[in-house]
């Protein structure tokens, strides 16, 4: 249940993302991997309203398409702990009252557990937007570092906010945002009802780590060249490790291949698949033909759609 908003509610886009090259480097001692992405955040977003209240308490609501069970409105969603980090500084360093609360409202357009960032795009969205809400403003090394407590993808959703585009390194929370990419692209985009749990993932990569694989370079201006180039230099080590961990996954990857969709990728540890194309038609036509493929050998499919770069990240709106 949302309290009622006693001040102008601040609204946000909370873009969700691809993976168009990730490297994994290797194990580090706190039990992630040291990676080297790139970011692109797409144009499928979540929005957030964020209003100020006299109940000293925060309330959240998801509504919308992807408002399930595993979307809590609780401290265990990371929109609820960004905005009770921003409530607490604002209450201890800028002497807001503690009588002052905040009501949220979240669509989920995004789904959830499925490589496209949609959690950590709604955090670094709901900091941003509790920020306006109660007119304050978090130092920046104060708010990367609790953007990067909070998950490791939405330091680039609110560090790459003019672009939407950047190579990220460490855990993915060091953020070297990039030119956005000409808007010609369309990305095809596929969820499949198969989650593939990010550790998981990890867990089954950690056994192959140490195979020696060659490694293609970042080619991070690729989304500069023509079709046949950027889809080359997509890349993705985590894609074989989520294929062995989750058998279904495998059956999609042999579907995009009989096909003729080699060129999709996994985005982050999965489990959505994506393709880029030039031709917005073909895009279209190619995502109809999967859609078809899938229905035929029984494979599940949370979602479909055909989006475009955002060029930016998250983002206030006016
Ligand atoms: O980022 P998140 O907390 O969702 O990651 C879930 C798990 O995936 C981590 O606990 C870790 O085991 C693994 N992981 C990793 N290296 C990363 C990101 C995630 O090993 N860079």
């Amino acid at each position: 249940m949302t309290n009622t908003p006693t001040s102008n509610t601040v609204r946000a886009l909370a873009p969700a993302k691809i993976n168009p090259y990730l490297a994994v480097l290797g194990p580090r001692s706190d039990g992630y991997h040291e990676l080297e992405t790139t970011l692109l955040a797409i144009s499928l977003c979540d929005e957030l309203e964020v209003g100020v209240d006299d109940s000293g308490s925060i309330a959240l609501d998801v509504e919308g398409p992807f408002a399930s069970s595993d979307v809590p409105t609780d401290e265990r969603n990371l929109v609820w702990r960004a905005a009770e980090r921003a409530l607490e500084l604002a209450r201890t360093r800028f002497g807001v009252a503690r009588s002052r609360g905040l009501s949220i409202r979240l669509v989920k357009r995004i789904p959830s557990q499925a490589g496209l960032g949609g959690g950590s795009s709604d955090a670094a969205a709901a900091l941003l937007a509790t920020e306006r809400a109660l007119s304050i403003e978090i130092d920046p090394l104060e708010r990367a570092r609790i953007l990067a407590q909070l998950g490791s993808d939405c330091a680039f959703f609110a560090e790459a906010a003019r672009s939407g585009y950047a190579r990220c390194l460490g855990r993915g929370e060091r953020v070297e945002t990039l030119p956005a990419p000409s808007a010609r692209w369309t990305v095809a985009l596929v969820t499949p009802t198969a989650l593939a749990p990010t550790e998981l993932v990890y867990r089954q990569l950690a056994g192959t780590l140490r195979d020696s694989k060659l490694v293609p370079r970042l080619q991070h201006d690729s989304l500069e060249g023509s079709v046949v180039e950027a889809r080359s230099a997509l890349y993705n080590r985590l894609e074989l490790a989520a294929l062995s961990a989750v058998p279904e996954l495998r059956l999609w990857r042999d579907s995009l291949d009989r096909i003729g969709l080699e060129h999709f990728r996994l985005s982050g540890s999965g489990s959505s698949f994506f393709g880029l194309y030039d031709s917005h038609s073909q895009a279209g036509a190619d995502l109809e033909l999967l859609e078809r493929t899938a229905r035929s050998r029984g494979l599940g499919l949370r979602g479909s759609w055909l989006v475009s770069p955002a060029s930016h990240g998250a983002r206030i709106l006016p």
